[in-house]
């Protein structure tokens, strides 16, 4: 049986990851860690962790999970690139798997955006999220994703290409520009839209999460993953648990 323990077990998402790690037969929840929690000692050996809190607690629990030797699931969005170089550093040490977004219809979906970015190489990239009103981070860590696959498939660079705003002047589109828009508002538990807008003609890939239990299912398989024996330290992806990438 793999152990695994869930950080922010309290909150939204981890308390779903949590209930569905009581009821399956080859994982158990080992323990879980609450924002009261000052003792990290339940990040053990050989347990999988898995990061549902702030950025701030990921940081501090990927640290010790390196140091003892656990396996990383960072669920947690909203890093900085050099933030997320600080957690990618540990998979020197430990497998640590990064996936902003847990849903197996996003890792396909970012597949099919890069298929078509590729394709369409002329046509303009915008992606438009909308999530519930108490997310944190802007734009959602799946828009970046999407945006970086989209980017990267016709030879691009996001991080320098991402426009998060358009207001005033701000002159005609940028060939190379990737718009991203985030929406904000009531329960909506998240949805990505992908446009390629040609002259004539444009495509909308459309993603809507309908339950939290789309991420929280994501996490069980991730960690069955990263908790097997054979699992190396390095940088994992949900396309590896999935099979879309070879491990
Ligand atoms: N990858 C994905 O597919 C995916 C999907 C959904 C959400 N997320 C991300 O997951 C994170 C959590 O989202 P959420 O909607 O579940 O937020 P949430 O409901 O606010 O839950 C976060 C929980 O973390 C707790 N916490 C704060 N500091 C902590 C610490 N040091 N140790 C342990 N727990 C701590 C909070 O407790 P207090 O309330 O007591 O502070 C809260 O219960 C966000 O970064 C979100 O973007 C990712």
């Amino acid at each position: 049986v793999i152990e695994v323990v869930v950080s922010g077990a309290a909150g939204r998402l981890g308390s779903r990851i949590a209930a569905l790690l009581r009821a399956e037969g080859d994982l158990s929840l080992a323990a879980e860690i609450l924002s009261s929690t000052r003792d990290l000692s339940a990040i053990a050996p050989g347990r999988v962790l898995i990061e549902a809190a702030t950025k701030a607690a990921a940081i501090e629990h990927a640290a010790r999970a390196s140091e003892v030797r656990a396996p990383i699931v960072v669920a947690t969005t909203g890093f900085d690139p050099k933030e997320r170089a600080s957690l990618e550093r540990h998979a020197s040490v430990v497998p640590v798997l990064i996936a902003p977004n847990l849903s197996l219809g996003v890792a396909v979906l970012t597949d099919l955006v890069a298929t078509a970015s590729r394709a369409l190489e002329e046509y303009d990239l915008e992606i438009v999220e909308l999530h519930h009103n108490r997310k944190k981070d802007a734009p959602s860590g799946t828009a970046w994703a999407l945006a970086r696959a989209a980017s990267a498939a016709r030879g691009g660079d996001a991080e320098k290409d991402a426009i998060l705003a358009r207001a005033g002047d701000v002159g005609v589109r940028g060939k190379r520009e990737v718009g991203i828009q985030a929406v904000r508002g009531g329960d909506i538990v998240g949805e990505h839209t992908v446009y390629l807008i040609g002259s004539t003609e444009r495509i909308e890939l459309v993603h809507r999460a309908q339950s939290r239990d789309a991420f929280a299912k994501g996490a069980v398989a991730a960690a069955r993953f990263m908790g097997a024996s054979v699992r190396k330290p390095g940088l994992y992806t949900m396309r590896h648990v999935l099979g879309l990438d070879p491990v």
